[in-house]
């Protein structure tokens, strides 16, 4: 089977950089073009390289970084875009795309909660992703998929089985969000070093809405959840991974064994359907109680395509009603790229890629 052509907006940036080290060696998708913005038109993507665990391919490594044009997508044959690009570029450019016929997988949050875009973590809502046959571009091939804010991606993959198993309303968490959740160069290192930052704008708002719809119900569009999450997010001198400290008021009694059962028997379409960037266990549990750390569990998943594309839960403590936990998850790669990929691959299994 001949490989998709597909192209990545924004490569040198911290999920760019990601995209390409996910899609450089995929099995079903192949990198066509390499766009960024104008600054670095014409060199090449080794001259910003920052993973320096991950090489470059030295054929991806040699391709020229071209204008952020749906044009040049088109030039190459692009079937499919990923989108790393910040929201204000990406609003008006990812709509452009999706009018020359090339499906758009985005993590700009520049389009998602309009109501025909689905938002999605494929193993909780997978089939939000037929709200793409709504959009005006669909027709001609062209759609905008997103996935949601990377401080979002890993609580609702705990919170989805929870809702399955249990009854509750009200989430709170607090957040320590790694440096690499604000781009590249990101914070000012004298904000940080050796420093808490207790507000990321805009973040604690869209970790409210965005959980809403993820985890809405579809019926004949998506009725957003009645789980209110109520953030205080905070940016933490961390390089990737971000933490999250929850607290549930469940309608029922459990024990904390009920509640590891619940999230370690997790499973959503992407482990049934075996997609390549899928977890195997898309939420582990661990029991040591200095778990998770961003340093030892950011990584957490296999097969080895899949790492850091788990998240990890650890110190559940379960009081009566009242349930606490903390969860772990990759920002550039479950929250960021990885996430994108994912949504492609389903995408791809769905038939939306044809
Ligand atoms: N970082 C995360 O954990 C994370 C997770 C989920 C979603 N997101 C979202 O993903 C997007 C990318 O985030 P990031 O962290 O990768 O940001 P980043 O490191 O700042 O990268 C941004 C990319 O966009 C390009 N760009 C910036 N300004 C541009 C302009 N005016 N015109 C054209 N291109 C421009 C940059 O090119 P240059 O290199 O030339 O500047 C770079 O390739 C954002 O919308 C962000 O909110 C990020």
């Amino acid at each position: 089977m001949s490989r998709i052509p597909v192209a990545v907006l924004g490569a040198t940036g911290n999920v760019g950089q990601r995209f390409v080290s996910l899609l450089q060696d995929h099995p079903i998708f192949r990198l066509a073009a390499l766009c960024s913005s104008d600054r670095k038109v014409g060199g090449t993507l080794a001259e910003h390289w920052r993973l320096e665990d991950i090489p470059l391919d030295t054929e991806v490594a040699a391709m020229e970084l071209q204008p952020l044009d749906p044009k040049v997508l088109t030039h190459a044959g692009a079937v499919a875009a990923f989108s790393a690009l910040p929201a204000d570029i990406a609003r008006d450019l990812e709509v452009d795309v999706a009018r020359a016929g090339i499906r758009v997988f985005s993590n700009a949050s520049a389009h998602r909660m309009e109501p025909d875009v689905p938002l999605l973590v494929p193993e909780v809502n997978p089939d939000h992703i037929a709200l793409v046959e709504r959009q005006a571009t669909f027709k001609a091939g062209g759609f905008l998929a997103t996935n949601p804010n990377c401080s979002i991606t890993g609580l609702v993959l705990a919170l989805k089985p929870l809702a399955d198993a249990f009854e509750f309303t009200e989430v709170h968490v607090a957040t320590y969000q790694a440096l690499s959740g604000a781009g590249y160069p990101g914070v000012p290192s004298l904000d940080v070093v050796g420093n808490v930052l207790p507000f990321i704008e805009g973040e604690e708002e869209k970790m409210q809405r965005e959980a809403k719809k993820i985890l809405g119900a579809w019926s004949d569009g998506i009725v957003p959840s009645p789980i209110e999450v109520w953030a205080n997010c905070a940016r933490v001198p961390v390089r990737e991974g971000h933490l999250e400290a929850v607290s549930i008021v469940l309608r029922e009694d459990v024990s904390s064994e009920d509640i590891a059962r619940v999230l370690a028997a997790f499973r959503g379409a992407p482990q049934r359907q075996r997609l390549p960037t899928a977890p195997k266990q898309p939420v582990i549990v661990r029991t040591e109680r200095n778990r998770p750390q961003p340093l030892l569990d950011g990584m957490a998943g296999e097969p080895a395509r899949a790492r850091g594309m788990a998240a990890t839960v650890g110190r559940i403590r379960v009081t009566g009603r009242n349930v606490r936990f903390f969860v772990l998850s990759h920002n550039t790669l479950r929250g960021g790229a990885g996430g994108s990929v994912l949504n492609a691959e389903l995408a791809h299994r769905r038939g939306y890629l044809a």
